[in-house]
């Protein structure tokens, strides 16, 4: 069973269309990254699933059932983009809370386990206040796990980090995946969605505009032949119709020299995508 579905999902903020119909799916055990630009429909989209948000058309599933529904809630766990926790609690007796928003039994062993998990082992007796940001983060992330969810939906949770920060989340990330956690990723961290995720979806305007893994959406593209009459290229190619192309050529009489692809990286597929719709 799919850990996330939104079908067809609408939201309007009165003459806003922040969402225009969209439906995807998070497998079990699957690391999905939700790219685009600010205003695209990243948060409604997740706060919809976690039922902060009411859909103006269309439906979303948690694990089987309905987003906002007990079950959906108790299924997921839940990282807001500008969440603040009190200052005056230590990272353990933020743990204990959401433990007991929960409903969690498992007590001080949990909040071990997840403080270092983080990498906040140390410092479980630390206030907030006396945390920089990017631990606060972490700390956020741990806050998510509590009561072991199926599904992890995380707003940009590295937006605070350095990069020694960054990778410490993408290794928790793997962590989180091998123990078959589902995750959905808010991110604006093209690097770091391309190393860490199964799957991205490029939201723009809220419409899915691009979608695959990353290896699909970064595969080479383009095909460059120089000939003993000058260099060719084939826009729409790609490895596949290499030996085609060469034989058509030498068929015609050409001499071939060198044929080279080109592979996009990440980040111009999605300036090509949000660009390209945005005309
Ligand atoms: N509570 C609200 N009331 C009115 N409009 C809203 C509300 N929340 C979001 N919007 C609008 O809906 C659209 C989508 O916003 P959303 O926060 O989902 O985007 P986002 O992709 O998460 O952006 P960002 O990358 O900046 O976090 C925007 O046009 C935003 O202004
Ligand atoms: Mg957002």
């Amino acid at each position: 069973m799919a850990a996330f579905v939104a079908h067809e999902l609408v939201k309007r903020y009165g003459a806003t269309v922040a969402l225009g119909g969209v439906s995807l799916e998070v497998g079990e055990g699957e690391l999905v990254g939700l790219l685009g630009p600010n205003g695209a429909g990243k948060s409604t989209l997740v706060k919809i699933g976690c039922g902060l948000v009411r859909a103006s058309e269309g439906h979303a599933d948690v694990c089987g059932a309905p987003a906002g529904s007990k079950e959906a809630r108790a299924s997921l766990g839940y990282l807001a983009e500008l969440f603040r926790f009190p200052g005056w609690l230590t990272a353990g007796e933020v743990l204990k809370l959401h433990q007991d928003l929960v409903g969690s039994t498992r007590g001080t062993a949990e909040r071990k386990e997840l403080l270092s998990l983080v990498g906040l082992g140390e410092v479980g007796e630390r206030r907030v206040d006396a945390m920089s940001k990017g631990m606060q983060q972490r700390l956020g992330i741990a806050q998510a796990l509590v009561g072991s969810p199926r599904l992890l939906m995380l707003d940009e949770p590295t937006s605070a980090l350095d990069p020694a920060g960054r990778r410490a989340v993408r290794d928790i990330l793997e962590e989180v995946r091998a123990r078959g956690i589902s995750v959905l990723l808010n991110s604006h961290l093209l690097s770091e969605v391309e190393l860490v995720c199964d799957r991205v979806i490029i939201l723009l305007a809220g419409e899915i505009v691009a979608e695959g893994t990353p290896q699909d959406l970064t595969a080479a593209r383009g095909v460059e032949i120089e000939t003993d009459s000058g260099s060719r290229r084939w826009d729409e190619a790609g490895r596949d119709d290499i030996p085609a192309l060469v034989a058509q050529l030498v068929a015609e009489g050409a001499h071939i020299y060198g044929v080279r692809t080109s592979k996009p990286t990440l980040e111009e597929v999605y300036l090509e995508a949000v660009r390209g719709e945005m005309g």
